[in-house]
This record gives C-alpha cells, sequence and structure tokens, in this order.
C-alpha cells in the first residue's frame, strides 16, 4: 500500500505556526454548536489564542470541557461566575480581542444581538468588541432563515459593521431540506483568521503579496452523452482551500474550478469550467501572469473519443467505450515553467513516495503533495493525511489533519520558494 511504503521513509513532521492574535468565539444554544469545536481547533492550529464564550444555553448543546481543552483557556460560561484570572473578563477580553466569531448564530441570539442586550456572555462581549466587526456563522431551520424578523434583525447588524456569512444548503438536523446548515468549519476559520490578521488581506505586505497565484481545483467532467458523464469524487475542498490560503498570504488568486458545490472563496478569481480541455484552456492566460500554479485538481485523464450529440438509448445489450487522452494540464503548463514556482499533488492507492517522486520530476514540479486514497482518505473527506516531496529533501510527513492547515502550509511554502527565488 502507498501508505506503508511512505512510513518506512522516516519523514521528517512538518511544523505549524506558534503565537497569533487573539480570536474570540462565541457559542449559541443550537444544534450546529458542536461545531464550534472545528473552528477552535482550526484557529489554534494557525496559532491563534482562542477563548470561548458560551451563550446562556450553549453547554446545552457541546461541551464546555471539550471547548476549554480544544483551546487550552478557561471558557467564559457564566457572565456572573467569570474566571478570576480574568478580571472584568469580557470587558478585557473584548477590548483586546483581533476578531469575534459566532459559530452557530442561532436566530435567538441574533435577535439579542441586534436588540443590544447584555444578558449572557456573548452578548455583553459583543457590545464591548463594538465597532470592531462581529463575524456571524448562521445556523438555523430553513423557515427560520427566511423569516422576515430574522431578516430584518441581520440587516440591523450588518449596518453596524457584522459580516454575515451565508449558510450552506443540505439536509438540516430537523429533517428538512434548504438553507441554513452551518458553513463549513475551515472557512469560517479562514474567514475569522483573514478578520484578524488584517496585514493578511491583499495588498497589505503579506508573505505573498503582490504574487498572483493560480489554482487548479475540483473533478473534471467528460461528457459521453448530453446527460452522461466521467468525473471522479473529488470534491475541490482542497483547492478551494489552498486559493483562501494564499488570498489570505496578501496574493491575487485565480481559481479555475471543476463542478463542485462549493460557494466561490471571497476575495479570489473564480473560473467555472466543466471539461479538461476547458480547464487547461482557462488557465493558459492567468498562468502567463502567475508566479505560482498550484494544481489540485482532479483533472480526468480520458475522455470519451466519440461523445453523442443526443442521448444515448438503451439497447439491452452491452456497450464499449472508446476513450482518448486529456492533456496534461500541469505537465502542458509546466513545459513554459520559467521561474514560476509549481505545486501538484499526487492522489495514490499504491508505491506512494515512488510514484510521487517520478511526478514531481516529470512535471517539474518545486512540490508534491503525495496523498494516500485508501479506507477513506483523501477524496471528498474534510481531513488530509499526505507526504510533501520536494527536489533534493526529505519527504515531510502531514496530518491526518484539516485540509485548511495543509493549504495554508503550502501556501507559507510557496511564499517561501518565491522569495529564495527573488
Ligand atoms: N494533472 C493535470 N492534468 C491531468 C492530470 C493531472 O493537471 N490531466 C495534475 C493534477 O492536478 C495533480 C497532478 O497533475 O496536481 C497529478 O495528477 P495524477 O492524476 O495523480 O497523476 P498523473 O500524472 O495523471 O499520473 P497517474 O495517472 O499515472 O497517476
Amino acid at each position: 500500500m502507498g501508505s506503508s511504503s511512505a512510513t518506512t521513509s522516516s519523514p521528517t513532521a512538518a511544523r505549524l505556526p506558534e503565537g497569533g492574535p487573539s480570536i474570540l468565539v462565541g457559542v449559541a444554544g443550537g444544534i450546529a454548536a458542536y461545531k464550534a469545536a472545528d473552528v477552535v481547533g482550526a484557529l489554534r492550529r494557525r496559532g491563534a489564542r482562542v477563548t470561548v464564550l458560551l451563550s446562556r444555553n450553549a453547554a446545552r448543546f457541546v461541551s464546555p470541557l471539550a471547548l476549554r481543552t480544544l483551546s487550552g483557556r478557561p471558557v467564559g460560561e457564566d457572565l456572573f461566575d467569570e474566571p478570576a484570572e480574568w478580571g472584568v473578563g469580557h470587558v478585557t477580553l473584548a477590548k483586546e480581542a483581533d476578531a469575534f466569531v459566532v459559530v452557530a448564530a442561532t436566530a435567538d441570539l441574533i435577535a439579542r444581538l441586534a436588540a443590544g442586550e447584555a444578558g449572557d456572555f456573548v452578548t455583553a462581549a459583543a457590545l464591548v468588541y463594538h465597532p470592531k466587526p462581529l463575524l456571524l456563522a448562521p445556523a438555523m431551520n430553513t423557515a427560520m432563515w427566511r423569516h422576515p424578523a430574522v431578516r430584518a434583525n441581520l440587516r440591523t447588524l450588518r449596518a453596524r459593521g457584522a459580516r454575515i456569512l451565508d449558510p450552506a444548503s443540505g439536509l438540516l438536523a430537523c429533517g428538512d431540506v434548504g438553507d441554513g446548515k452551518l458553513p463549513d468549519p475551515a472557512v469560517i476559520a479562514g474567514e475569522a483568521w483573514a478578520l484578524a490578521r488584517p496585514d493578511a488581506r491583499p495588498g497589505a505586505g503579506a508573505e505573498l503579496a503582490g504574487r498572483r497565484v493560480l489554482v487548479t481545483a475540483g473533478p473534471t467532467r467528460e461528457a459521453l452523452d448530453p446527460v452522461r458523464f466521467l468525473s471522479n469524487p473529488s470534491s475541490g475542498r482542497m483547492g478551494y482551500q489552498v486559493a483562501a490560503a494564499c488570498r489570505d498570504l496578501g496574493a491575487e488568486v485565480t481559481l479555475v474550478s471543476g463542478p463542485v458545490e462549493l460557494p466561490d472563496p471571497p476575495g479570489v478569481r473564480v473560473v467555472r469550467v466543466v471539461s479538461a480541455r476547458e480547464m487547461l484552456e482557462a488557465c493558459r492566460g492567468p498562468f502567463t501572469r502567475a508566479h505560482a500554479l498550484i494544481a489540485c485538481a482532479a483533472v480526468s485523464d480520458w475522455r470519451p473519443a466519440r461523445p453523442s450529440g443526443s442521448k444515448v438509448k438503451k439497447t439491452g445489450r452491452g456497450a464499449s467505450l472508446r476513450l482518448e487522452p486529456n492533456p496534461d494540464i500541469l505537465f502542458t503548463l509546466s513545459r513554459a515553467k520559467g521561474r514560476r514556482v509549481l505545486v501538484g499533488f499526487a492522489a495514490e492507492t499504491d508505491d506512494l513516495l515512488a510514484n510521487a517522486r517520478a511526478k514531481l520530476e516529470r512535471k517539474r514540479l518545486d512540490l508534491l503533495v503525495a496523498n494516500p486514497v485508501d479506507g477513506g482518505r483523501g477524496f471528498g473527506s474534510e481531513a488530509n493525511e499526505a507526504w510533501i516531496l520536494a527536489p533534493g529533501a526529505e519527504p515531510r510527513h502531514f496530518g491526518p489533519g484539516p485540509k485548511s492547515e495543509l493549504a495554508a502550509l503550502l501556501a507559507r511554502d510557496v511564499a517561501d520558494l518565491l522569495r529564495r527565488r527573488g
């Protein structure tokens, strides 16, 4: 198996940063509150100092002990029984915080924030935090999300400077299907991080400021006929996280994406394509201007040789399909590499490191992220385990950890390579 061959090569561990901004995570009493734990973990791994504040009912849905353990700090539970070391905690904390994100912002909490109430830790700290912009990650039932009272409260909060993340769509805890799902915790953490580190916004002198980065993401679809295609289960999450991580370091990012169900990352130019040939064409222009290409897309290596213009009818007999090769986008672009930094991914089921090394050379890459794809790891999953290869260096091991962390690590590696290249 790829993973067993990899573990014999004594890879060195990839390091995550330490020290960083102070971020408040307010948690409200809704079923999605437990996902605050993922947001706290992701922010800590980025190096943030995280303090969790609970609204009155949050502890019914998520364990304060878990949040205390993950954040490594006391959790604000009862406004009238603040941890002794905090003094008048909610005031000091809110004044000093670089970002304040409310995870699982329920309809009730949104109403109380809009009304300016101060009856629990989250609302009291939010008043003191003003006029710095609150970040709200809403989660509630679809009917609640669409209710005119909730819309009006959100407008009020927006007018006061709050940033409100769009909830995701899907199956809700109540069994309904629709808008109102908590956004991906990695996205929430990324947005909170970007707010806490305004110096990491584009053009502000961060590690990738002034650099243009091209990222490919998602699967491609190769049509057999108007209703059928060849593809793979890539969710696009890795590429979207990489694009957001490069943006967070100040890069101007173009993301060429195959068909995925992810929203455009804010502050990133997104070009949506369907097939491998479309992806290659969409990459050519941005590549000529790019300082770095990070190819995360799971490109279909073949396409049907003769796709049908109309739906192919069943005949009751077997059928065979003739395929022809698609262009290798990364390989094609690598021929005009110049001084660009090129990063590839390799999803391998066997001989992980040997196959990955061959790809590193063949595609003239500066970095290659090799993922074992077996036993549920890799495609479509939230977490990732990887070995990061570079020419002439020992492979570094990452994870298993969230894709957002791997993305942040790669963005910093690309920044280092570009800096050394001048
Ligand atoms: N890639 C690409 N265009 C393709 C195939 C792959 O740009 N047609 C890129 C992927 O985005 C990834 C890297 O090349 O960064 C490795 O892709 P992978 O499919 O794992 O490797 P292949 O080179 O296709 O080799 P093999 O099929 O032998 O595994």
